[in-house]
């Protein structure tokens, strides 16, 4: 089933006056559970482009559906909304809080639901143990390991369980025993739990893990050879 499709996705922005056009007629689609990953030169906008399947930023024209729902063009607030329900983030700098625990940050999306405190750790212990770090709950993000921050923060990413995680070069930070036993975790999440996966790394052994391998370059897709 298909989960996303683009149609004719255009992004162009304006620099000292002048327009910048990063891509142009950019149509895919996205089946659901499908793991795919996003690689190209810096600056071809794949990071655009993954904010853009994530509601947080819009095309400059065409049209971005999930699930059959126009994205795009929705109100902030109802955006907001859709994005809580279905799109989880992964960063390359995990983008924790400092001052709050691994439980605690895990628990940020499920305070702009009704789930009442009860849920919400539940919610947060099982997140947690899927990504094997229970051990850590009360840990700080400084007395955590690169490997062990990414995994709170892919907790955190589907603690409200999400249809799609969004992963911008989730390992590039690591190194590559914690890369690949983050991509484990990633290709486990996609397999086992039917995650939709689009990853975006630099790394061509990353790529490997994931079902299909595109390249954005010149504000084209470019699918490479089947990666599995
Ligand atoms: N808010 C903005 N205003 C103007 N230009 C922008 C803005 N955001 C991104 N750009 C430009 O769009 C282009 C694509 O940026 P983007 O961050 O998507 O690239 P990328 O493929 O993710 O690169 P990298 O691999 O280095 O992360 C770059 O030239 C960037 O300077
Ligand atoms: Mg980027």
């Amino acid at each position: 089933m298909n989960l996303y499709t683009l149609r004719d996705l255009s992004k162009r922005y304006s620099r000292g006056g002048e327009a910048v056009t990063i891509f142009e007629g950019l149509n895919m689609q996205i089946a659901q559970g499908d793991f795919i990953a996003i690689m190209g030169p810096s600056g071809s906008g794949k990071t655009t482009l993954l904010n853009m399947l994530g509601g947080i930023d819009r095309p400059s024209s065409g049209t971005i559906e999930c699930q059959g729902e126009r994205i795009d063009n929705l109100s902030e607030a109802r955006l907001s909304k859709w994005r809580a329900a279905h799109v989880g983030f992964i960063f390359q700098f995990y983008n924790l809080m400092p001052t709050l625990n691994a439980a605690q940050n895990v628990e940020l999306p499920l305070l702009l639901t009704k789930l009442s405190p009860k849920q919400r750790k539940e919610h947060i212990a099982t997140a947690l143990d899927i990504v094997g770090i229970s051990d850590r709950a009360k840990h700080y993000p400084r007395q955590l390991s690169g490997g062990q921050q990414q995994r709170v923060a892919i907790a955190r990413a589907i603690v409200s369980d999400p249809k799609v995680l969004l992963c911008d070069e989730p390992t590039g930070d690591l190194d590559r025993v914690s890369a690949d036993s983050v991509l484990e975790m990633l290709q486990l999440l996609n397999s086992k739990l039917n995650k939709t996966i689009i990853m975006v790394t630099h790394d061509p052994a990353a790529a490997k893990y994931a079902r299909r391998e595109l390249r954005l370059d010149k504000g084209r897709f470019i699918e490479q050879e089947s990666a599995q």
